[in-house]
C-alpha cells in the first residue's frame, strides 16, 4: 500500500480517522482507476499493451481491495495500531454474517469472493484471464452456480455439484467426473480436471497455503 498511504494518511486525519473515511477514500480511488483504465482500455495497437495495461488496473484494485479487508479487520478489532477507534464493531469481512471473525467459513468467503487470503493478500495465481481481480466469484459467479460470458462459460463448482456421486453436471447439461474434497484442490492448485485432464488455462491456479485452502473448501460447503 506503499503508493497511497502518505495521501490517505492526511485524508483520514482530515476526517477524523473514522473508517467510514478511510473505506471512501478507497473507494473513490479505485472508481478512479477504473475510470482511467476504461479511458484507455482497448485503445492499445497490441493486444499485450492492452493485455499490460489491463494486468496493471488489476493489481491497483488488487491491492485497494486487500487494503480494505486488512482494515474491515481492524475494525472487528475495534482499533488499529494508532489507536483509531473503528466505531461500532462489525460481523463483516472476516465473518459471514452472524459468524465470527475466527470461523473458518467466514474466512473462506473473502477467497471465494475477491481471491483474498487469510493474511489479507490477493492469493498468487497464474492463468486466468490476467485482467481479472477476482476471487472464484468473477468466473463462477457469486452463488457458484456458473457463468456465461462472451468471454467464457463456467462450470457450476457448488460442493453438491462437484461431489455429485452421478457426474458433476458440466454446463452443456451432460455429466461429467465426480469429485472429491482433495481432486477440487488439485483443480484448484495445479488446474488437472477430477479426470486428469489439463482445465482450461482460463481457470487460473491458485498457490493458496493450506489454511486458505481449508477455508475455502469449508465456505464452498455452503454453497447450493
Ligand atoms: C478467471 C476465471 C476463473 C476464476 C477466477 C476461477 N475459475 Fe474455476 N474455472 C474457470 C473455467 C473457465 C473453468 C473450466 C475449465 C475447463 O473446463 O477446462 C473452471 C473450472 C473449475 C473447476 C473444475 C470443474 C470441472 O469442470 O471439472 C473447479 C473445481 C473450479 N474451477 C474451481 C474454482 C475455484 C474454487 C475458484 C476460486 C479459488 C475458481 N475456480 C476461480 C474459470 C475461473
Amino acid at each position: 500500500m506503499a503508493q497511497m498511504s502518505g495521501a490517505m494518511g492526511s485524508f483520514i486525519a482530515a476526517h477524523d480517522g473514522s473508517a467510514f473515511a478511510d473505506t471512501s477514500y478507497v473507494a473513490s480511488a479505485m472508481l478512479a482507476d477504473l475510470d482511467a483504465h476504461h479511458r484507455v482500455a482497448c485503445t492499445f495497437a497490441s493486444l499485450s499493451d492492452d493485455q499490460a495495461e489491463a494486468s496493471r488496473h488489476a493489481d491497483v484494485i488488487a491491492s485497494y481491495a486487500a487494503h480494505v479487508y486488512d482494515r474491515c479487520g481492524q475494525m472487528i478489532g475495534g482499533l488499529d495500531g494508532r489507536g483509531y477507534t473503528w466505531g461500532p464493531m462489525m460481523t463483516g469481512c472476516g465473518g459471514t454474517w452472524g459468524g465470527s471473525s475466527g470461523d473458518p467459513v467466514g474466512l473462506g468467503e473473502p477467497i471465494f469472493d475477491w481471491g483474498i487470503g487469510t493474511d489479507g493478500q490477493p492469493i498468487v495465481r497464474s492463468g486466468g484471464f490476467g485482467m481479472m481481480m477476482s476471487g472464484c466469484a468473477g468466473c463462477h459467479g457469486s452463488d457458484g452456480h456458473g457463468l456465461r460470458t462472451m468471454m467464457f462459460t463456467t462450470p457450476n463448482i457448488t460442493y453438491p455439484n462437484l461431489a455429485d456421486p452421478l457426474g458433476m453436471r458440466e454446463p452443456d447439461g451432460s455429466r461429467g467426473p465426480t469429485y472429491t474434497d482433495d481432486l477440487i484442490r488439485r483443480a484448484v492448485v495445479e488446474g488437472i480436471g477430477a479426470d486428469g485432464e489439463r482445465l482450461d488455462i482460463a481457470m487460473p491456479r491458485w498457490q493458496m497455503s493450506d489454511e486458505d485452502w481449508d477455508d475455502l473448501l469449508l465456505f464452498l460447503k455452503t454453497l447450493r
